[in-house]
């Protein structure tokens, strides 16, 4: 018998669902269980999923379950909470998220699971370093989503200014998937090419602040004329779930845990990392300029201001039942 591909998805709103569309459509894995508080809409949206298996590339199965059935999954995503307040700013929703993970992270780490955690909740540099300490699983093995989206709005950026394709386009925001990312643009390059000889040669004039503050507001600009934002994301899940179960070696930003990667130790953020089996196997790293170490550095002292607020947070709480 071979081994069927199972994950699990914790949250079934808009993120949740997509990611598990995304999931299916491009054949990536064999079973999905939803699990949300809200049972009736887990249903809801395992049925509706199901309803597109005879289109799929190969059989999937699509189901709502309860934490107790998250054991025997390999990878788990949480993609709980609210965008609500996404126009002020993800870090306010540092307390409601951390409540939220702390309901249930110790439940599925008693079921046995010893698989992967994908975090996509918000703040999620920060909610994804409180995931590996509430379920103790090796650093490698809890990835956050992290500036996955922001890279991507990046190369949609320039793609658009530039008139390249974007998968023709290396582009990395780093640090804090906020208001604190970062563009490295002394490191963008166009299939080799830096971004400044090829501006140089095509005369094109691109103001690099603005592309920045672009992709930086992009999440809010999606959110205001729709109230959430979804398809992205779930196709950053997507690839992280793909690398992990193919062992690609894929590079692409995410929130990864620096040990003196960048000159920081002991947070999450959003730096090109490699995925395979082993989740997030290395870090890579880019030469900053000045001007961009600086930036780096400012967007670390946010994420690490931040989790000593979630510390505190989870010291006061007590945990809700899930
Ligand atoms: C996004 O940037 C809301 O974090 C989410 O789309």
């Amino acid at each position: 018998m071979f081994n069927q591909r199972k994950v699990g998805i914790i949250g079934a709103g808009h993120v949740g669902s997509h990611c598990a569309l995304s999931l299916i459509l491009q054949g990536v894995c064999d079973e999905i269980v939803f699990v949300d508080i809200d049972k009736n809409k887990a249903q809801s949206q395992a049925l509706d999923c199901m309803d597109t298996v005879a289109f799929l590339p190969h059989r999937a199965k699509i189901k709502r379950g309860e934490i107790k059935d998250l054991r025997e999954m390999d990878i788990i995503v949480i993609s709980v909470g609210t965008i609500d307040n996404i126009s002020k700013n993800r870090l306010s929703e540092l307390e409601g998220s951390l409540n939220m993970i702390k309901s249930f992270i110790p439940d599925i780490m008693k079921t046995g699971f010893k698989g992967y955690f994908v975090v996509i909740t918000n703040p999620v540099d920060i909610v994804t370093y409180f995931v590996q300490k509430l379920s103790g699983l090796p650093h490698n093995h809890v990835i956050g989503t992290g500036t996955g989206l922001d890279s991507a709005r990046l190369r949609r950026t320039l793609s658009t200014k530039l008139n390249i394709d974007a998968k023709s386009i290396q582009a990395y925001m780093l640090g804090e998937h906020g208001d604190s990312q970062m563009g490295v643009f002394s490191q963008t390059t166009i299939n080799g090419i830096e971004l400044n000889k090829f501006l140089e040669k095509t005369k094109l004039n691109i103001d690099l602040d603005e592309v920045e503050n672009i992709v930086t507001k992009a999440g809010w600009e999606i959110y205001s004329g729709k109230k959430s934002t979804e398809f992205g994301i779930a196709c950053v899940c997507t690839e992280i779930i793909r690398a992990i179960y193919s062992d690609e070696k894929k590079v692409m930003a995410c929130s990864g845990y620096l040990q003196g990667h960048y000159g920081n130790y002991g947070v999450y953020t959003g730096v090109p990392v490699i995925i395979g089996k082993h989740g997030v196997e290395n870090i890579l790293e880019l030469e900053l300029n000045e001007k961009e170490k600086d930036k780096f550095n400012k967007t670390i002292e946010i994420i690490k201001k931040h989790i000593e607020i979630g510390s505190e947070i989870l010291d006061e709480t007590t945990c809700i039942n899930f």
